[in-house]
């Protein structure tokens, strides 16, 4: 294996790269049997969040069988896909593990993951808007980076502060790896430029749709606000509010 990749090669490769090297193991990296109960359970609030960020992580093969379909032709979005795919169900099976570990109530039940899909909307994403999806599935990815991140900060259990950094820096990932795609799409089309603009603004995470409100990047997260708008900027070499000024002069 080279040391350092090439621009002869694929994106993919960089991406299965990235992925490699931040692998991680449910079974290994957390201890499960030092995780400490009654003082995880002293956090319901954190316990709550962390449920409903479970059940978003299970909604995955809903969410990416729709962006696979809608980048059937793009190589490299299939292999970004497949491992959000892997790694997203990583995630649900991590927390769900440590949400029944540590007793909390509602356990997460099967027929609640179904109802979940069961209400979703399978049908195609639409197929004029070349670059949106992708848009909405970066800063899903980003924001949901930030929200383990801070969920790790104030959780006072030590297994749960681990895996949730653990997973934090996957979602980090998963966002450079979306970036990565758009880039690759405005190079070949830059007046694609401003439907990524369009999308930021009109941006709705996909968790939306698994349990309506979404505990995305903690409210007053100004870091995670700030570094969204950041991603679009550098992709697009403009603002959002000079694109949005524009909008508005028209
Ligand atoms: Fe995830
Ligand atoms: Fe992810």
């Amino acid at each position: 294996m080279p040391e350092t990749l090439t621009s002869a090669q694929p994106l993919y490769a960089r991406h299965a790269r990235a992925a490699e090297r931040g692998a991680w193991s449910i079974e290994r990296d957390i201890c499960w049997g030092e995780i400490d109960s009654s003082r995880a359970l002293a956090q319901p609030a954190i316990l709550a969040k962390l449920r409903d960020a479970a059940l978003i992580e299970s909604f995955h093969p809903v969410n990416l069988s729709r962006l696979i379909r809608f980048a059937w032709d793009d190589i490299d979005a299939g292999v970004v896909f497949s491992l959000e795919m892997y790694e997203g169900f990583k995630h649900f099976h991590a927390l769900r593990l440590y949400l029944d570990t540590v007793g909390y109530e509602p356990r997460i039940t099967d027929a609640e993951l179904r109802a979940i899909r069961e209400r979703a909307d399978r049908d195609d994403l639409d197929p004029t808007e070349p670059v949106a999806p992708l848009v909405e599935f970066m800063l899903s990815e980003h924001l949901a980076a930030y929200f383990f991140r801070r969920l790790g900060e104030q959780a006072d259990e030590a297994q749960l502060r681990i895996l949730l950094g653990l997973i934090a820096a996957d979602e980090v990932r998963h966002a450079q790896s979306a970036s990565d795609l758009i880039a690759q799409r405005l190079a070949a089309h830059p007046e694609l430029v401003p439907n990524v603009l369009r999308a930021a603004v009109q941006f709705r995470h996909y968790g939306v749709e698994a349990v309506g409100d979404v505990p995305v990047a903690m409210p007053g997260d100004d870091v995670a606000i700030r570094t969204f708008a950041t991603r679009i900027e550098r992709l697009c070499g403009m603002r959002i509010v000079d694109h949005l000024k524009q909008e508005l002069e028209r």
